[in-house]
């Protein structure tokens, strides 16, 4: 696993110009950004207008704390185009996310949005180590779902070769690693793992395939995660953040030399971090939701969007532009477990210390006596290992869960292979206490 490419001389200037540079740039566009929304989106100008806000309150970048937020809901109510800010005839792609309930949140994308957009995936490939003349498998998902084609126009936009792999069919998806010899993999940590199992049930250890890196994400990872598949297939992984509401992937990538949480292309994207609850404005370094402001998008600008993800700001190292830690979960996903607010990251670091466990998991969420229990389902890595004994693993999870989370669990060490598999977005919590 050596680093060994010196990308530095291709870097954009923006990625390394000074903080006045930058947050110049960032004023200019987000003029333009609170303009744009303000003067063809009907649905902003009745959220500026109650807000008693206008585009020239706007004046310096802090300023921005004026305008209203924007959330999923109000995306909804205008599904599926009404906060498109151009003509139809000019929005050239269409993407949607499918969320659990209800009609999917729609984005759509003019053909600057999708040279942007690319830009910054071939940016962020880069950042991964990534250069002209690597081949790019790519299993995150094509379609509706951003990840597919925002990983593949980027890597094309590098000048990579692209194996347009998208998700499923993992037999295959092993096979074709095996043949073309990629060198960087883009998929969810969740499916990457799968993969690693299906080399392993071909008689094939993962550590000997061509690849060298892994960029995962559209999914909540730890740090664990990131140590158990840097293992067992012998590359470096790195974090990419994003969602479709502000693009797709590639508002945030983590730099290769530093793995220490994703750059945001602040170029691109205003980042905030306010209290989730009071929805003040928190300062760089503290903890909470994170809320996106576009700059340069045409056909959807989005304003102050509340992402539900947690996570605080920190400066830039590799890059002058601020990180983001790595997520701790969405609020949505907390689970609050007799007071005790939970993460499934928090369980998946304690699973990951117990090395005769495997790295797949579920939680499953139930109600007894008006009480909420969680069971935690995971399994051994594998069948052979003679004495093990599952009760002492049982318990020596449940003791780490109760002594480092503070909630009592029942935990489940099953079979190899009984926890369903991920083919994308891992689904971590199952809820049962509407049954
Ligand atoms: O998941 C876009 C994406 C595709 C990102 C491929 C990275 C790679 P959505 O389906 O709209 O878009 O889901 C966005 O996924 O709000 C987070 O909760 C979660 N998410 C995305 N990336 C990460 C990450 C894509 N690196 C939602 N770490 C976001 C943690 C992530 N959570």
């Amino acid at each position: 696993m050596s680093i060994d490419s010196d990308n530095s001389m291709e870097l954009e200037p923006i990625e390394t110009a000074s903080l006045d540079e930058l947050q110049a740039l960032q004023l200019k566009r987000l003029k333009w950004t609170v303009d744009h929304a303000y003067y063809n989106v009907p649905m902003y100008r009745k959220k500026f207008d109650d807000a008693g806000v206008h585009p020239t309150d706007l004046r310096q970048l802090e300023d921005i704390n004026k305008f209203p937020y924007t959330t999923k809901k109000d995306l909804r109510d205008n599904y599926p185009f009404g906060t498109f800010a151009v003509p139809m005839k000019e929005v050239v792609r269409i993407h949607a996310s499918s969320g659990t309930t209800g009609k999917p949140t729609v984005v759509g994308y003019t053909q600057g949005d999708i040279d942007r957009w690319a830009n910054i995936m071939a940016r962020s490939i880069r950042a991964a180590g990534g250069s002209a003349g690597d081949k790019v498998h790519v299993s995150y998902g094509y379609g509706l779902f951003t990840g597919g084609l925002g990983a593949h126009y980027g890597a094309e936009k590098l000048g990579c070769t692209v194996i347009p792999m998208s998700g499923g069919q993992t037999e295959k998806q092993v096979q074709l690693i095996q043949d073309f010899e990629p060198d960087i993999i883009m998929v969810t940590p969740s499916y990457c793992l799968n993969l690693a199992d299906e080399f392993e049930r071909q008689g094939i250890d993962p550590k000997s395939c061509s690849l060298r890196t892994g960029i995962f994400g559209a999914e909540p990872w730890t740090n664990a995660m990131r140590q158990e598949i840097e293992q067992r297939l012998g590359i470096h992984a790195v974090d990419i953040y994003g969602l479709s509401e502000v693009i797709g992937p590639g508002v945030a990538q983590e730099c290769l030399e530093t793995k220490d949480g994703p750059t945001i292309w602040e170029d691109y994207f205003y980042p905030e971090i306010i209290h989730p609850d009071n929805h003040n404005v928190l300062a760089d370094g503290e903890q909470g939701e994170l809320v996106f402001t576009s700059l340069i998008k045409e056909a959807m600008p989005i304003i102050r969007y509340r992402t539900r993800d947690l996570t605080r700001l920190l400066p830039g190292t590799a890059r002058t532009m601020r990180r983001m830690d790595k997520i701790t979960g969405r609020s949505d996903d907390m689970m609050i477990i007799r007071g005790v607010n939970v993460f499934p990251s928090q369980i998946e670091e304690q699973i990951l210390k117990i090395t005769e466990l495997s790295p797949h998991y579920q939680i499953e969420i139930t109600r007894d006596n008006n009480l909420d229990c969680i069971a935690v389902n995971v399994e051994v890595r594998s069948n052979d290992t003679s004495g093990l004994d599952r009760q002492k693993l049982a318990k020596e999870l449940q003791h780490h869960i109760k002594s480092l989370i503070g909630v009592s669990s029942q935990v489940n060490v099953l079979d190899e292979n009984s926890v369903v598999r991920s083919q994308g977005k891992a689904q971590r919590v199952i809820d049962n206490r509407n049954l």
